[in-house]
This record gives C-alpha cells, sequence and structure tokens, in this order.
C-alpha cells in the first residue's frame, strides 16, 4: 500500500449537484486510512493563488482548507461546491504548473483527486506528469464524458430539469401554447433527450443527431389540428444558429409563423446545475470517491473514476481525453500517437457504442412523442 501523507481535493469547472457527496467520500475515507486532507477553494485558481501568498493564515482561509470528518458533516444533502469551482486558463501556462507545483511542495500535498469534466482531467493528468499522482472523477451535468455511462450531477440535474419542463407544460396548456425550451448541456444532447422523452417532447433536437425540423412542424400543425392544445418542444444547448438567431429561438418563431400557434421560447439553464443532488448522484459520487482514494492506495493514477455497465471501474485519463476527442470529432494530429492499434480500436467501438444507444433512443422518441 501507497502512504500519502496528504492529498488534496478540489472541484474545477462547471458545479454539478453531487459534488459535495464525492468531497465528503474521499475525505473521509482518506482520514480513514490514515491520511490527511485539504480541500483545494476554488479548482485550480485555488493552487496556483496560494503560490502569491505568504500568510499561511490566510492561504489557510481562502486557498487550502485543512478539512476533517467533521468539516464534511452533512454536505452530502447539498448542491454546489463547498470546495467553491471555477475555470482556469493560467493552469495550462507553464508558469501556471510551476506555481502550483510549489504550493504542493511547501504544503506536502502529495496526490490530487479532481472533480470535474475533460478541462479537470487535463489539468490532472498534467499534475501526475509532473509528479503530483492525480485521479479524475466525473462531476457535470452534461454526461459528455465519453469514458463513463455516467456523470456526477446528470441525473440531479435532469430531474431538476424535468420539474421545470412540467412546469412549462402548465401554462402551455392554459394558453393553447407550443413552448420551445432549450436545455443546457454544452453541446451534449442527452439531457435535452432524456428530458424530452420523460416530460412527453412533441419534438427533440440534439447535436448528435439531423433533426428534421420540416417533419416536426408538420407534426405539431397536425396535432395541433387534432385538438392537443399545450405543446413542448425541446432542443439541446450548442446547435447551430438558424437564420442569424439562436437555434431554439428560430426553432419557435418557424413553429409560430408555419403554424399559427402562439410559441414561446424559455431557456433551462444554469438552474438546473443548482439543487439537491439525486440518490443517484449522491451514491455514485460516494462509490467514485471511495474508490478514487483506494485508487491511490493501490499505487495507481492518471486515471478517472467511471460508471460502466452499472459497475465502479477506472479508464487512464489520456485513453479518456483522446476518446473524448474522438466522439467529439475533434482529433488533431498527434492525438492518437503512443496509442496501439488495439487501443484505438477500442475507442472508436466505444464511440459507435454510445452514438448507437443515443440513436436507439432517439428513434423511439419518434413514436412515442406525439
Ligand atoms: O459543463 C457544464 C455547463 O453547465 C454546460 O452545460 C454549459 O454549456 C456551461 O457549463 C456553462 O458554463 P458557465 O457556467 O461558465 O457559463
Amino acid at each position: 500500500m501507497v502512504k500519502f501523507r496528504k492529498i488534496g481535493i478540489l472541484s474545477s469547472g462547471g458545479d454539478a449537484p453531487g459534488m459535495n457527496a464525492a468531497i465528503r467520500a474521499v475525505t473521509r475515507r482518506a482520514i480513514s486510512q490514515g491520511m490527511e486532507v485539504v480541500g483545494i477553494l476554488g479548482g485550480y485558481a485555488g493552487l496556483i493563488g496560494a503560490a502569491n501568498e505568504k500568510d499561511p493564515e490566510v492561504i489557510r482561509q481562502k486557498y487550502l482548507r485543512p478539512l476533517d470528518t467533521h468539516s464534511v458533516s452533512n454536505i452530502v444533502t447539498r448542491g454546489g461546491t463547498i470546495l467553491y469551482s471555477s475555470r482556469c486558463p493560467e493552469f495550462k501556462t507553464k508558469e501556471g504548473m510551476e506555481k502550483a507545483l510549489r504550493v504542493c511542495e511547501e504544503n506536502q500535498i502529495d496526490a490530487i483527486i479532481a472533480i470535474g469534466g475533460d478541462g479537470t482531467f487535463r489539468g490532472a493528468t498534467d499534475l501526475t506528469n509532473h509528479g503530483i499522482p492525480s485521479i479524475g472523477i466525473p462531476g457535470t451535468i452534461d454526461n459528455d464524458i465519453t469514458a463513463t455511462e455516467l456523470t456526477i450531477g446528470f441525473d440531479s440535474a435532469l430531474n431538476t430539469a424535468l420539474r421545470m419542463i412540467d412546469d412549462l407544460r402548465d401554462t402551455a396548456e392554459s394558453h393553447a401554447r407550443c413552448i420551445v425550451a432549450e436545455v443546457m448541456g454544452n453541446g451534449c444532447g442527452l439531457l435535452s433527450l432524456y428530458a424530452g422523452i420523460a416530460t412527453g417532447a412533441v419534438c427533440i433536437a440534439i447535436p448528435e443527431i439531423p433533426f428534421d425540423r420540416e417533419r416536426a412542424i408538420q407534426k405539431i400543425a397536425s396535432i395541433r389540428a387534432q385538438g392537443k392544445r399545450g405543446m413542448i418542444a425541446i432542443c439541446g444547448e450548442g446547435l447551430p444558429c438558424t437564420d442569424g438567431q439562436p437555434y431554439g429561438q428560430g426553432l419557435a418563431r418557424e413553429i409560430q409563423d408555419r403554424t399559427g400557434i402562439d410559441t414561446r421560447f424559455n431557456k433551462i439553464g444554469h438552474i438546473i446545475r443548482g439543487g439537491d443532488p439525486s440518490l443517484r448522484d449522491r451514491l455514485t459520487a460516494t462509490q467514485m470517491g471511495v474508490e478514487a482514494v483506494n485508487m491511490l492506495l493501490e499505487g495507481r493514477s492518471n486515471v478517472v473514476m467511471c460508471v460502466n455497465e452499472n459497475r465502479i471501474a477506472t479508464v487512464d485519463i489520456n485513453f479518456a481525453l483522446a476518446l473524448d476527442k474522438m466522439y467529439k470529432n475533434k482529433l488533431e494530429d498527434g492525438d492518437l500517437d503512443g496509442f496501439s492499434s488495439y487501443q484505438v480500436a477500442q475507442m472508436k467501438a466505444r464511440c459507435e457504442y454510445r452514438h448507437a444507444k443515443i440513436e436507439q433512443l432517439y428513434k423511439m422518441s419518434y413514436d412515442i412523442c406525439i
């Protein structure tokens, strides 16, 4: 078993319900194994910020908060992140990394567990490469980390989105309107697809699948002719603009212009990042947090905690990042260098599997959402 004196934990990128449950699990598991834990405030920016401060008390207050079993009491139920979060471009620079390494050395931080999305994992692998073993825990409402079937926050955000869309339906029904709801997701349509199916949307437009706009408009007109009053159309965040207008607004206008149905546009945005974490997110976050500490104890690092086939698993961070780029069609020259042909084939198979699952659900929604 590898012994660490102290491990750091941070949350970075967009916050997500369940991050606190992961922070609690990491802290308690690490302490139970004789380690100290420090909460790095504000993500990677906190790690860098501490380098510019000399006063140990200010460092403790603003950047590096020691965590004990009591300081993480009662947070399993709370949304947001008690460690705060940020996006930190400086961390990608040589100077930023040097500052972070100095802070780790001066504060005896031997390893780091970073909760967040792909940007967070890039930071974690950089730290590992510079001698600070690091592990990533996927925390983002978008569920857009290809290596894992589930990210912490997705389930809670979906449940919040459901409540909001259900409420929109009430007013759509009263006024016999169509409401186009754009659901957050940063180019990943999973929140929109699941929310659309579960709220009975009349159509769902997501970035992953070509959207048959003509068919959707005709369908809306035809079901209105059959007497349906309120309708919800869902679209994902990140779809390209149409006629110079954000996608959802353009769609709302077209529905109104072509069907004569009074139509409104509504954005379901940051609100779904807040709120209490769901059972599923609390549980997954706890399992991932405990397993992340176990990995470090086993001498493993540079991995992302994942859920695959309902089991907690690990995937090498570099593999996960390249896989993500492949799935999102963002591969650049050299990104696959260093991977064996077997690994590249594995990545392709995972991309196909993920896309096929989304496509299958999407096709199913065609017959159900009428
Ligand atoms: O990644 C989470 C997310 O909420 C995305 O769905 C969204 O596109 C983005 O973050 C918004 O970022 P910000 O909070 O910085 O505006």
